[in-house]
């Protein structure tokens, strides 16, 4: 009765939606623990290709059940278009199960993100201006609007009343916006909990259930280990998470529950928004990746800083998550470099240091330390078995599983379900 936990190994982007389709086949829930639509998932099949924030990639099939978990926040508008834009398209959406528990983003998490990301000037995040970090702050402070309170008008009301005089009396005198009335927003959001009201349920019980009858769960994290609030490069993170752990307390299930964890990895490195990046390539090699690699956000468009794959971060993650294994996307990406480098230390100052680090300072000084090895040149786009592989491919795979000190399990070639090789079974 496996329950795989799927996470990011780098900074969010890292082809996590194309391995949960491809997972889902052979399993029978697929939860989503936590972020909101900041995060954005690209899926390929049969051609068409679905962008999805916050509905797991497994409701692309007929008999899973997805299930938005309890440390998701909700931008109810949003989850409405995505549901709507599934059903125009013929997706059966009979199968979604959204939490009670998860909180809702509001129209104010959403302006009041913005006008911070303004007021930190240089220090700026680079958010994704969803109002995530506000939604999550809202939640730890006791003021945050649940899902199940979309269904008690008068909680509703009375608690948003009591949230918006000090979110109004922020924005009205600090950032002298016009603030939000509470009526619009109360009809605004009635009408969405109406709207999603068929979806909504105790998921954990579901979760409970489903493993008690052997099921197989996937629990899907969003952005990437160095997103994560607590382990990721602080303060250039999202406001919650991403780690394996995080699928604990998001998706309410025990720690003893969770039979494996599946780290997911580009073959490269890449970063959205602000923050240091060691292996960062500001040169044609790095233009030549998010070319070939179409390393524009899905949920911002924003160009993806490219770089070299960072092996310490990589075999950080492998720590943090506790990684059974990891699946390598995007590796034909690299088909035409005539040199690979790989990242195996830092230099800071006159130091060399083999270990990752949070600590941001060290992080922004540092100077990769690389081995290197020739390209393959050859097209990987349309290999399916590990054996054809070109040896310069495998001879990097190997390198890195050596110095990660964890197997990559499955190796991505393309967008497709079918550009995919197995090296050793995982679920
Ligand atoms: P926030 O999550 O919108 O608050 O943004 C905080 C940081 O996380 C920014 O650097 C974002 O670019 C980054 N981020 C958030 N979601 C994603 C994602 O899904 N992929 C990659 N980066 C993300």
């Amino acid at each position: 009765m496996p329950a795989i936990v799927l996470v990011g190994a780098q900074w969010g982007d890292e082809g996590k939606g194309k391995v949960t389709d491809m997972l889902a086949e052979g399993v029978d829930l697929v939860v989503r623990y936590q972020g909101g639509s900041n995060a954005g998932h690209t899926v390929v099949v049969d051609n068409e290709e679905y962008k999805l924030h916050l509905i797991p990639s497994g409701i692309l099939y007929e008999d899973k059940i997805c299930i938005i978990g309890d440390d998701v926040v909700i931008d109810p508008a949003t989850l409405i278009k995505e549901i709507e834009n599934l059903k125009a398209r013929g997706v059966s959406l009979s199968n979604l199960r959204i939490s009670g528990n998860a909180h809702l983003v509001m129209p104010y998490h959403k302006t009041l993100d913005q006008y911070e990301e303004g007021l930190k000037g240089k220090h700026k995040l680079g958010t994704t201006g969803r109002g995530i970090g506000p939604a999550y702050v809202d939640k730890m402070a006791r003021t945050g609007l649940r899902v199940s309170d979309l269904f008690d008008r008068e909680e509703f009301e009375g608690r948003l009343g009591h949230s918006l005089k000090y979110k109004n009396l922020i924005l009205r005198e600090i950032f002298k916006d016009k603030g939000f009335e509470a009526d619009a927003i109360c009809d605004e959001y009635f009408a969405y909990g109406q709207a999603i009201k068929q979806y909504v349920g105790d998921t954990s019980l579901i979760i409970h259930n489903a493993l008690r009858e052997e099921k197989i769960i996937l629990f899907e994290g969003a952005q990437g280990t160095l997103l994560d609030v607590t382990h990721g490069t602080y303060p250039y993170v999202t406001s919650s998470h991403p780690v394996a752990g995080g699928a604990c307390v998001g998706a309410g299930i025990g720690p003893t529950k969770i039979d494996r964890v599946l780290g997911i990895t580009k073959a490269y490195t890449t970063r959205v928004g602000e923050g240091p990046f060691p292996t960062e390539l500001q040169d044609e090699i790095g233009a030549h990746i998010q070319k070939k690699g179409g390393e524009f956000g899905t949920t911002t468009g924003r160009p993806r800083r490219c770089g070299w794959l960072d092996a310490l971060l990589l075999r950080y993650s492998v720590r943090i998550n506790g990684m059974s294994a990891l699946a390598m996307t995007k590796l034909d990406v690299l088909d035409e470099l005539d040199t690979i480098k790989i990242c195996v230390g830092y230099k800071v100052g006159k130091e060399t240091i083999t270990e990752f680090t949070t600590d941001f300072r060290k992080l922004r000084e540092c100077a990769p330390v690389y081995e290197e090895m020739p390209g393959w040149k050859e097209d990987t786009s349309g290999v399916k078995d590990y054996r054809d592989l070109p040896q310069g491919a495998k001879e990097y795979i190997k390198n890195i599983e050596r110095i990660i000190k964890a197997p990559i399990s499955i190796i991505s070639v393309g967008p497709r379900r079918a550009q995919t090789v197995i090296l050793r079974k995982f679920v």
